[in-house]
C-alpha cells in the first residue's frame, strides 16, 4: 500500500483524466484496510492474554472468522477497484519509461523484504 500510496496515487491525483473515482478514494480504502488489521492485531493481543475458554473462545472464534470475512470482502473490493481504475488509468496515461523507474526500485524493495520474511519464517519452530 505505500508504494501505491506514495507513487501510483499522487500519479493519478496528477492526471487529466483521473478515470472512474478520485485518488483520494484508493487512500481512502487504504486507511480502512489499515483500521481493520489494527482491530484484528488487537484482538488478538487480547485474546492471547486473556485466554478464553468454551464458550467464550467459541464466540471469539466467530468473530475472528467475521473480521476475516468483512477483511477480505474489502481487500477484494478494493483490488477490483484498482484494477479497474488506478492501474487502468495509469497504463492508459503514462509512458513505459515513468513505469519502469518506479518499478524498479519496487522490486528492489520486495525483494529485500522477501528474503529478511524468509529468514523470520526459516527461524519458526512449526513443531
Ligand atoms: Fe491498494
Amino acid at each position: 500500500m505505500r508504494f501505491e500510496d506514495e507513487q501510483l496515487i499522487p500519479k493519478l491525483d496528477g492526471l487529466g483524466d483521473r478515470g472512474r473515482w478520485p485518488a483520494s478514494l484508493y487512500t481512502d480504502e487504504h486507511n480502512k484496510i489499515q483500521e481493520l488489521l489494527l482491530k484484528v492485531e488487537n484482538s488478538l493481543l487480547a485474546l492471547n492474554t486473556n485466554q478464553p475458554s468454551g464458550k467464550s473462545l467459541r464466540r471469539d472464534i466467530i468473530t475472528f472468522i467475521e473480521m476475516e470475512k468483512l477483511f477480505k470482502g474489502v481487500c477484494e473490493h478494493h483490488q477490483e477497484r484498482e484494477e479497474t481504475g488506478l492501474l487502468t488509468e495509469l497504463d492508459r496515461q503514462t509512458d513505459e519509461k515513468w513505469r519502469t523507474d518506479i518499478i524498479k526500485p519496487f522490486f528492489n524493495e520486495w525483494n529485500n523484504c522477501m528474503k529478511r520474511t524468509l529468514v523470520v519464517v526459516d527461524e519458526i519452530d512449526w513443531l
